[in-house]
């Protein structure tokens, strides 16, 4: 640790961009750094107002050396990253439910190379994915049924190049069999499984429709379906946007049933789409500069499928995944509990912000970091007897009472590390640049200052995205 930290301070020397990443200061040794490697996938923990923005979230969007998808919830994260990040590369904000305010807002259409059936499968499961499964019966059945008839429909209405309105309208009812005629000349198998779910008379098919729809429903809103409902052509372009720089891509949902985070989760897995397959087309089969994904309301509002596993093999890759939630039993219910225990495992490092309440959690993670032998003098009838004793290095409600300022860092086969995470408020360069792009932010959104531009100014390097690409 001491060399891989000497090896840090030569590299801060050459002013080249870090290799690592600076998570913060041991408390018991002040002026020590703690690096993690850019590999290294991080799950933070931490209940609402415990720091996730403004000790993590913020410096890990701006210390990315390359690309980053940030999700959130509100408009703090885009406000104060905005201008350092509109200084390094381009910005563009999805913001489906205008909670922003930002005006220029980018638009993706969702069934923008949905002719690949490849390409439509993964949307589908995106989709689907992305409704909680919390308190369902068969949950898992109904989310693959309901992925089945997602991908038909989205694949169906990409052929005939109409929108998803019409997905919209072929969803709610189950007399409507376009979509089946449609895929019967190319793909009659896909026709004949939307056939079977669509003619079928049993409960569990009206179930699988309504699921369906009720992924939709939001695009009943025409401010809500703009952002996904526009000219394939004019689609905002993933693949060109995340391999082209130092790009920053926003999204924003607030996360609930009603809102438009399934849309938000699609494009956020199309980024981790985009961003795997170039990893493999690389030289040495990762991303050089790294792309950063920085999760903020994961379980909420960037579900990506497969999540648990990607946290883990992503690191190879160059894809780095910051993903942040409230507790280990948002997880479960988001994932389920058996996904949601692999999600917290699989991460290489661990990050617990003060104030967890779940006992169950907070006693695992207690036993976890373990205990400490130490040996222990009495004095008996004159002399002196030692005694080994264990003592826990952290109980339970030591951790759960960290100082507000404080994070346990589990990492690897590490021993547990209590670091020390200033705030944005709390150091004065990082409150000015804050201050200074959130004012800039404000001017954007009252019309005072026009919004930096998502399109590359050089026309020329705007690709056109292929199915593959998309
Ligand atoms: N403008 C500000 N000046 C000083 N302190 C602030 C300011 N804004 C927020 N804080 C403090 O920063 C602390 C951390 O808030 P933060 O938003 O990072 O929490 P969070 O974990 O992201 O919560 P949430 O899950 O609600 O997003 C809060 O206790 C809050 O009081
Ligand atoms: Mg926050």
């Amino acid at each position: 640790m001491a060399a891989m930290m000497k090896a840090f301070a030569r590299q801060g020397k050459t002013n080249r961009p870090p290799l690592a990443v600076d998570v913060g200061c041991l408390v018991e040794q002040p002026r020590r750094h703690v690096w993690l490697q850019h590999r290294d996938g991080v799950i933070v923990h931490g209940p609402t107002g415990a720091g996730k923005t403004w000790r993590v979230a913020w410096q890990r969007v701006i210390d990315a050396p390359g690309f980053v998808l940030a999700t959130t919830t509100k408009a703090d994260l885009v406000a104060a990253t905005l201008t350092e990040r509109a200084a390094r590369g381009r910005v563009a904000v999805f913001d489906p439910e205008r909670l922003t305010g930002w005006p220029a807002g980018i638009a993706w259409s969702i069934l923008a190379g949905c002719t690949d059936p490849d390409t439509a499968i993964r949307r589908a499961d995106a989709l689907a994915r992305a409704m909680p499964l919390e308190g369902t019966r068969n949950g898992a059945y109904f989310e693959q049924k309901a992925a089945t008839m997602l991908r038909c429909c989205l694949h169906a209405a990409a052929l005939r190049e109409l929108s998803i309105r019409e997905v919209r309208v072929w969803v709610s009812a189950r007399t409507n069999h376009t979509p089946v005629d449609i895929l019967a000349d190319t793909l009659p198998d896909w026709a004949s499984e939307l056939d079977q779910i669509l003619s079928s008379a049993s409960e569990s098919s009206d179930d699988v429709l309504a699921a369906a729809s009720r992924l939709l429903e939001p695009l009943a809103s025409p401010t809500l379906l703009a952002a996904v409902d526009i000219p394939v052509e004019q689609s905002f372009d993933v693949a060109e946007f995340v391999l082209s720089g130092v790009n920053t891509l926003y999204l924003v949902s607030k996360g609930t049933s009603r809102s438009m985070a399934p849309f938000v989760a699609a494009l956020a897995t199309e980024v981790h789409h985009v961003a795997d397959r170039a990893s493999q087309r690389a030289p040495s089969k990762r991303l050089d500069p790294p792309v950063r994904l920085v999760l903020d309301e994961m379980n909420n509002v960037a579900p990506i499928p497969d999540l648990p596993q990607i946290m883990t093999d992503s690191g190879g890759k160059g894809i780095m995944v910051w993903a942040f939630a409230h507790n280990q039993d948002q997880n479960e219910l988001r994932w389920g509990a058996e996904g949601g225990r692999v999600l917290a495992q699989s991460a290489p490092a661990m990050l617990v912000l003060p104030g967890l309440r779940g006992v169950e959690e907070l006693s695992a993670l207690s036993r976890l970091i373990g205990e400490r032998r130490r040996w222990e003098a009495s004095l008996h009838e004159g002399s002196r007897t030692y005694s080994l004793h264990d003592d826990t290095v952290l109980r339970a409600d030591e951790i759960r009472e960290l100082a507000s300022d404080h994070a346990l860092l589990i990492y690897r086969n590490a021993p547990a590390m209590l670091l020390s995470l200033p705030s944005v408020w709390e150091y004065a360069p990082w409150r000015h640049t804050v201050t200074a792009s959130t004012r800039v932010f404000d001017d954007i959104v009252a019309g005072r200052r026009p919004p930096p531009r998502p399109e590359h100014s050089d026309p020329q390097r705007r690709r056109e995205g292929g199915p593959g690409d998309e």
